[in-house]
């Protein structure tokens, strides 16, 4: 096979069905569980190229994956066996500040060789993900991330389960490498770090045997740095049933496209509508039009109609936002980047302007604050309901993404949205969103686009 061209490695990572690949086995879980991060390669791009290196946790790509029981106390012993100190994550949990993974804040950077016990109670049930949290604009973008599904007691009624994490991959062209030019000025002050290699689990064109009829649950998790992934259905029908690892109240029949910023997930059941002999798609909408995210080759019927619509999951606990007419109100500004408005800012408390910014490879300010301060955001005290209204004024989308509690956005119209821990904003857009702080910490809130965090993007509170 002839070198291949940027161009040619975005069409060959569109192009599905050249050859099926098997997802990937899953790792026996039991209690007291070693995830061990360390370097490894694999044939991420076909024909003559030479194997990818990546860092990944479980010697794998995604890494392993993490299955627990709705209620079980986790006890992950992190491995460090990289060049590089490293954290885990755990995205979207609600568990205690400790175990939160944010070097310097909530914990030590566990360096190379050493390792740290994480104890959690996985409290809610759902699909989430876990990924580095040092350097992670370098980390993830290396491959430090994987599934953390958390069973309900009670499974609903579906066929089978599919765990889709999605990720792009900037790779050299010539030799498939990952591109280590992490902290690039361009990637920065625009769209983020975006790749020119998309997969899921790992696989370009990842094909799936089902049955006509059959009905499945598709967690789907954004593991990209920066991509924001428009998926549509092809063949399939179906329902949203969670965000971000959230049951919906009711399922919401997906009609259009489903947009997923970096760090989101949804949890989809479909039903595979297309006959037998023919495929589905969950298609990924290009500039060029769709293409498939993942196929599923249509075997025979495996019932002989439709069944009716899903029952909502269970609900988790500590759902509802409540208070919000006496809430606390807090705002952020969200500024800089290129094509932005932002004159002057506060950098590790010097006041600069753009330019300055720019030779510190800043680009982005929330209220006039670039990247973390001593002081954060706001001091909370625990049990009071919280107003955040945010404006994007930038020219790009950011995914803002708050570590520890989830929220519901305010809707303008009255009521309030699903309870996620991301919301994508796009530019220009102000919206507000609401959480109980009932989680006694300091969390986090960035964007999850994440050279955007590391230069700039980032904040936290303190909630006492
Ligand atoms: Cu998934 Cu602080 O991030
Ligand atoms: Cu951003």
């Amino acid at each position: 096979m002839a070198r291949l061209t940027r161009r040619d490695m975005l069409q060959l990572s569109a192009m599905a069905g050249l050859g099926a690949s098997l997802p990937f086995p899953l790792v026996a879980q039991t209690p007291g569980q070693t995830i061990t991060a360390s370097t490894g390669e694999m044939q991420l791009v076909p024909g003559n190229y030479p194997k990818t290196g990546f860092w990944g946790y479980g010697g794998r790509l995604p890494g392993q994956e993490i299955r627990l029981k709705q209620g079980e106390v986790a006890d992950l012993r992190f491995v460090n066996a990289l060049p590089d100190a490293s954290t885990i994550h755990w995205h979207g949990m609600r568990i205690d500040n400790a175990m939160d993974g944010v070097p310097e804040l909530t914990q030590d950077n566990v360096q190379p060789e050493q390792s740290f016990e994480y104890k959690f109670t996985a409290g809610d049930a759902g699909t989430y993900w876990y990924h580095a949290h040092n350097r992670s604009f370098e980390q993830v973008a290396r491959g430090l991330y994987g599934a953390l599904i958390v069973e309900e007691a009670e499974a609903p009624d579906v066929d089978r389960d599919e765990v889709l994490v999605l990720d792009d991959w900037l790779l050299n062209p010539d030799t498939a490498q990952v591109d280590t030019d992490f902290e690039a000025m361009h990637s920065r002050s625009h769209g983020g770090r975006l790749g020119n290699f998309v997969t899921t689990n790992a696989s370009y064109d990842l094909t799936l045997e089902a049955g006509q009829n059959q009905r499945l649950r598709l967690r789907i998790i954004n593991a990209a740095n920066a991509r924001i992934f428009e998926l549509a259905l092809a063949g399939l029908e179906g329902w949203a049933v969670a965000y971000d690892g959230m049951p919906l109240e009711a399922p919401e029949a997906v009609t259009g496209t489903i947009a997923l910023g970096p760090g989101q997930r949804v949890d989809l059941i479909v039903d595979v509508v297309a006959p037998a002999g023919e495929r589905a798609n969950l298609v990924r909408l290009e500039r060029e039009g769709g293409v498939s995210q993942v196929a599923f080759n249509v075997g025979p019927a495996v019932a002989l109609g439709r069944r009716p619509a899903p029952a909502p999951l269970p609900p988790n606990p500590a759902m509802v936002v409540e208070g919000l007419d006496n809430a606390r109100r807090l705002r952020l500004r969200m500024e800089g980047g290129a094509m932005g408005n932002l004159r002057t800012a506060s950098f590790s408390g010097q006041e600069l302007d753009f330019r300055g910014l720019v030779d510190k490879n800043q680009y982005w300010a929330f209220n006039g604050l670039v990247g973390m301060t001593d002081t954060p955001l706001a001091e909370i005290s625990r049990g009071e309901t919280v107003r955040l209204e945010i404006t994007n004024d930038t020219a790009f989308p950011h995914a803002m993404h708050l570590h520890g509690m989830h929220f519901r956005e305010v809707m303008q119209a009255g009521g309030l949205g699903p309870l996620r821990d991301t919301v994508l904003m796009t530019s220009g857009e102000t919206r507000e969103i609401a959480f109980m702080a009932d989680n006694p910490g300091k969390w986090l809130f960035h964007c999850h686009m994440l050279s955007h965090a590391a230069s700039g993007m980032m904040t936290w509170v303190d909630i006492t």
